[in-house]
This record gives structure tokens, sequence and C-alpha cells, in this order.
């Protein structure tokens, strides 16, 4: 993919650096995390082991789950100061904008980086992964005009934000449905939000400012943004009966379908398919069926089409799904990026601790193709 300079646009195909914190195999589909398959995490873990798992490289025993659990629920509630800016930004204002704020904040009161403490920064990290999720409710609460709901401690990460969300305790299959989203979303190797986070802590900047330049990185609809543009596409398409239609035009105008494609991934997304068989669980339970038909018959149009062309390594991702499940739990689209930053908190947080034990700052070369002998035009001689 590089060219004879070195070059490869949008770095495809460049190793950028060694990482041991997860792995995605875009050939045939799996996704790794400290070599375990995601679909056997989902099954079998919760978000706060998978959490401990990526930050400290080793599954917890009991006794240290149960201590990092109280360090969890002990750092949810947001430093007055974090609030402030939470009130201060307008309504109208996108979330993301919001929590990029609110985690820059988190930092005003963060000790400058010790490379050599590693302990410390990953008990700044627990923090900002506890602290996050709190700020992502109490923003889409303040956006809908409610009183802010305060954690509670009774409650695991995923059932408390649940609770902080939307005011009352989630049932036990939602709260478990959405404990598994959370942790498909965990980590993904060099992703740009990923890759964002390492590149501004190279510099050895804070880990909150690192934190924040991920989330701004994740906001975009290339990125982690997709999620919510995946369900304005099935609202735009207004009704099931309308998306196969739609698909041919989109396909025919080469216009982007959102929640499709991947820089990796040369088949189905393997976090797609677990979260498809979980929204198909919930939406049996509810009378609300359109937005999943309507996605439904995008997907198999979509795949169907494309296997006619040279264009079949495009498949369904992550944010084909997950906006469907968010939605049948009552979230408002607009707050599906910020989910998303609730659970990949944990993976940019790994890697830039597992960056910091052997750091070096990021500075590639550029491929320089303008003039290489201008001469400066003053300004009265310049038309
Ligand atoms: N719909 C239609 N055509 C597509 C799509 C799509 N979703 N994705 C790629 N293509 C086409 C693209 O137009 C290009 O065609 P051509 O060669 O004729 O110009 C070809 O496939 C190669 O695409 P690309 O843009 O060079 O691929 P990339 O690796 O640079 O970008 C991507 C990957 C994910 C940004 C892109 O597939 C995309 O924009 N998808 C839609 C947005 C999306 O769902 N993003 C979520 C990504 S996964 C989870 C996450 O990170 O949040």
């Amino acid at each position: 993919m590089a060219d004879e300079s070195g070059f490869s646009k949008g770095l495809a195909g460049v190793v950028a650096d060694a990482t041991s914190v997860s792995q995605v195999q875009g050939e045939v589909g799996r996704l790794i995390y400290r070599g375990i398959s995601i679909e056997e995490l989902a099954e079998k873990s919760t978000y706060e082991e998978c959490v401990y798992f990526s930050l400290y490289g080793k599954l917890p025993n009991q006794n240290e789950l149960n201590k990092f659990n109280a360090e969890m629920k002990a750092n949810r509630v947001l430093p007055k100061t974090v609030e402030a800016v939470i009130a201060a930004a307008p309504r109208s204002a996108h979330p993301m904008s919001i929590l990029q704020a609110a985690v820059a904040a988190m930092g005003f009161d963060e000790n400058p980086v010790n490379l050599k403490n590693e302990e410390h920064n990953i008990h700044n990290a627990i923090k900002i992964i506890s602290q996050l999720a709190t700020a992502v409710a109490r923003i889409s609460r303040e956006r809908r005009g409610l009183a802010a709901v305060a954690p509670n401690p009774e409650l695991s990460h995923a059932e408390n934000f649940l609770y902080m969300l939307n005011g009352s305790k989630p049932n036990k299959e939602e709260a478990h449905i959405f404990d598994v989203a959370l942790i498909l979303h965990l980590d993904h190797d060099f992703n740009a939000s990923t890759f964002a986070a390492r590149v501004v802590a190279s510099t050895e900047a804070k880990l909150s400012l690192s934190i924040s330049a991920a989330i701004g990185a994740l906001s975009g609809p290339l990125h982690g943004g997709a999620n919510e543009k995946v369900l304005e596409m099935a609202d735009a398409i207004g009704a099931p009966e309308n998306a196969k239609a739609w698909v041919a035009n989109a396909l025919a105008t080469k216009a982007k379908v959102m929640g499709f494609g991947h820089r990796v991934y040369r088949t189905m997304d393997p976090r797609a398919k677990v979260l498809r068989g979980m929204l198909e669980k919930l939406v049996a339970t509810k009378k609300e069926k359109d937005t999943y038909e309507t996605l439904r018959i995008v997907h198999d149009s979509m795949i169907e089409e494309l296997s006619k062309t040279s264009k079949d390594y495009i498949w369904p991702n992550v944010d084909f799904w997950s906006g469907a499940l968010y939605r049948l739990m009552d979230i408002e689209s607009i707050d599906f990026t910020p989910i998303f930053a609730v659970s990949r908190v944990a993976g940019w947080s790994s890697h830039i601790i597992e960056m910091w034990r052997d750091n070096r700052i990021y500075r590639p070369a550029a491929k320089y193709v303008g003039p290489a002998d201008v001469k400066y035009v003053d300004m009265k001689n310049r038309k």
C-alpha cells in the first residue's frame, strides 16, 4: 500500500507500534483482547473484569476484582468543576463536544505524568474510566432538562450507567445486554481514536488530555459517530418497505452507507455478529420492530448487492447494530457515540499505560509535495 517513498494514505497497512492490548484479525473476522476472543469474554466476563484485564494484562483473582470494583465505585462522583463545565454547555451542543471538555476538566487537578509510576497512572485511568460514565449520563440528562441522578454504589458499571441515564434501575436482561455491549466496544487495536490517544500521550501529556483528544477522534462519522448516523439513516428510510430501493439508490449514487466498511476487516466484524444476536432477542420482546426490520433489510440488501461487485470486502461493522440496540433501551441517538466512549476509555487508557513503559514520541515523516525554492514577494508587489 505504501509508495516508493514509504507513504501510505491514511497510514493504511503501516505498523505504527507494538501492542499486546488487543488484535484485530481482519481476514478472518476475529478480535482478541490480550489473547482471549471477544466472543468468550462476552459470554463469560463482565465489563469491569475486562477493564482490569485490559489495564493490568492479567485476569484478576476474586480479591483483586473486588478491590477493583470498589475503586471504580469510589470514583464515580464528578468533581464540582466538571459538573460546572457540563452545566455551562449549551443544550444544543453535541454531547461529544461537551464530553471532550468535561474529560479535559477531569485533569484540572491531575499531576504531571510520571512514566515510572505505573501504579499511579493506572489509578488515574480508573478514575477517568469511572467518571466518564457519570459525565455521559449527566450530559444527556442536562440536555433533556432532567436533574442529574447520583451514582448508586450497589450497582455494576453497566447497571449504574443506565440508572444514572434513565433515573430507574434497568432490568437484569437489559443490564446484561448493555454490559456485553460495553465489553465489545472496549478496544480495537490501532483505531483512529486510540491512535490519537497514543499520539498525544507520546508527548507525555496528561492522561486526561490524551483521552480528551481521543474523544474528538471518536466523534467523527467515519469512526464512532457512525452509530448515530446509522439510526439517522434508518429514520430517513422511514419504513422497512423502502429499504431495498434505498440501498439500490445508495449504491448507484456511490453514497456511503453508515455502519458498513472497515480499514482492517475483510469479512463480518465479529462485534456486529454478537450485537445482532442480542438485538434479535431484545426486539422479540418489544412492540416496536420497524427500526430493526429496516436495518435488517439494508444489511441483507447491501451484502447481496456488494457480493456481485468488486467491493465484496465491505461488510457491516460494530456501529451497524449498536444504535438499534440502544434505541430499544429508550436511549436517544445523540447519546450513542458518548456511550461508545464510556467503554472505549478503558482501551485508550490501557494503550497509553502500555506505551509509557517504553515511550517514544510519535513523529512520522511527511512526503513533501510543494515547491522547493519560492521567492518571498513583498506586499506591494503582490497581485
Ligand atoms: N458504503 C459504501 N461504500 C463504501 C463504504 C460504505 N460504508 N465504505 C467504503 N466504501 C467504498 C469507498 O467509497 C471506496 O470506494 P472507491 O474505491 O470506489 O473510492 C472503497 O469502498 C474503499 O473505502 P475507503 O474509504 O478507502 O476505506 P477506508 O479504509 O479508508 O475507510 C471506513 C474505512 C470505515 C472509514 C469506511 O468504510 C466508511 O466510511 N464507512 C462508513 C462509516 C462507518 O461505518 N464507520 C465505522 C467504522 S468501524 C467502527 C468504528 O470505528 O466506529
